[in-house]
C-alpha cells in the first residue's frame, strides 16, 4: 500500500501542514510497517500556473509538464493508493501553489482518472476558513473519482496541544488504516459524477469530437460499466 501525500506550503518542511502530515504518516508506519509514504511539498514541486491552452482537454497531457515537475508528482499519485492533499488556508481557499497543481491536472476530472483510489483533505489554519479548504479539496477529487475517506483541519492553537494533536493523529491513522484494508466502495456522490461524465462522453461523440480523453475513456471501457461500482468491481 502507498501513500502519497502533496502539502501546498512553499514552507516546505517548516510547514505546519507537513509537520501534520508527517506526524500522521509516522504513525501509520509504526502500526502498518508495509505502508509506504511519500510527500512532496510545494516547496520542492513549485508548480507552474496553467496557461489556459486548452491542449490537455485534447490531448491528455499538459505541454507544460517538461518545464516543472509535475509530470513527476503525477506519476506518483497514479501510483499511490491513498492520495493526501494538504493545503494552508489561505483567504478563505487553498494556496495559490496547490491550486496551480488542482489546475494542472484538471483535465483528470474529465475522466475520472483516479477512480479507484482513497484520498484525504488536509486543512492547517489559524482561526477561519478551514472548511472551505477542506470540502474544496474534497469535491476535488471527488471529481476525479477519488474515495475521499477523511476530512481533517487543525488549527495552529490545536496542532501546539500536544493532546489535541495526539488524539487526532491517532484518530484519522485508525481510520485510514481500517479503509486501506478494504476495497474501495462507492458513494451517491461518485455514481452521480460518474453519470454525468458518461453523458458528457456520449453527448461529445454525438457532436464528433475526437479527442484523447474520449480515446481515454473508451479504451479503459468506461462507456460499458452501468454504475461506478461496477467500475470499481473491474
Ligand atoms: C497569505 C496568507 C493568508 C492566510 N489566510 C488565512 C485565512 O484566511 N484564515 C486563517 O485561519 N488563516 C490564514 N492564514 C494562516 C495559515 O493558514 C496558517 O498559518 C497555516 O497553518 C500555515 O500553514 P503552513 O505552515 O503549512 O504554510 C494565512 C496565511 C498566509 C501566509
Amino acid at each position: 500500500m502507498k501513500i502519497l501525500a502533496y502539502v501546498g506550503s512553499m514552507q516546505g518542511e517548516e510547514s505546519r501542514t507537513y509537520l501534520y502530515t508527517k506526524k500522521l504518516l509516522d504513525s501509520i508506519k509504526i502500526e502498518e510497517p508495509k505502508i509506504e509514504y511519500k510527500i512532496f511539498t510545494a516547496k520542492d514541486y513549485n508548480i507552474l500556473p496553467c496557461e489556459g491552452c486548452g491542449y490537455c482537454f485534447k490531448h491528455n497531457i499538459c505541454r507544460q509538464n517538461e518545464k516543472d515537475k509535475m509530470e513527476d508528482l503525477l506519476k506518483n499519485i497514479l501510483d499511490a493508493n491513498l492520495v493526501i492533499m494538504g493545503s494552508p488556508v489561505y483567504a478563505h481557499n487553498v494556496s495559490g501553489i496547490m491550486k496551480n497543481v488542482i489546475d494542472r491536472m484538471s483535465y483528470w476530472i474529465h475522466t475520472m482518472r483516479l477512480s479507484g483510489k482513497y484520498g484525504m483533505a488536509i486543512s492547517t489554519y489559524e482561526s477561519n476558513g478551514e472548511n472551505i479548504v477542506i470540502d474544496y479539496l474534497d469535491n476535488v477529487m471527488s471529481q476525479m473519482g477519488i474515495k475521499v475517506i477523511e476530512k481533517m483541519s487543525i488549527s495552529s492553537s490545536e496542532l501546539a496541544d500536544i493532546s489535541v494533536l495526539d488524539r487526532s493523529v491517532y484518530k484519522t491513522g485508525v481510520s485510514i488504516i481500517e479503509n486501506l484494508k478494504s476495497t474501495v466502495k462507492t458513494s451517491e456522490k461518485l455514481e452521480d459524477i460518474f453519470m454525468s461524465r458518461k453523458r458528457m462522453f456520449k453527448y461529445y461523440k454525438q457532436l464528433g469530437y475526437d479527442t484523447e480523453l474520449s480515446k481515454y475513456w473508451e479504451r479503459e471501457g468506461r462507456n460499458k460499466y452501468i454504475s461506478f461500482e461496477e467500475l470499481l468491481g473491474k
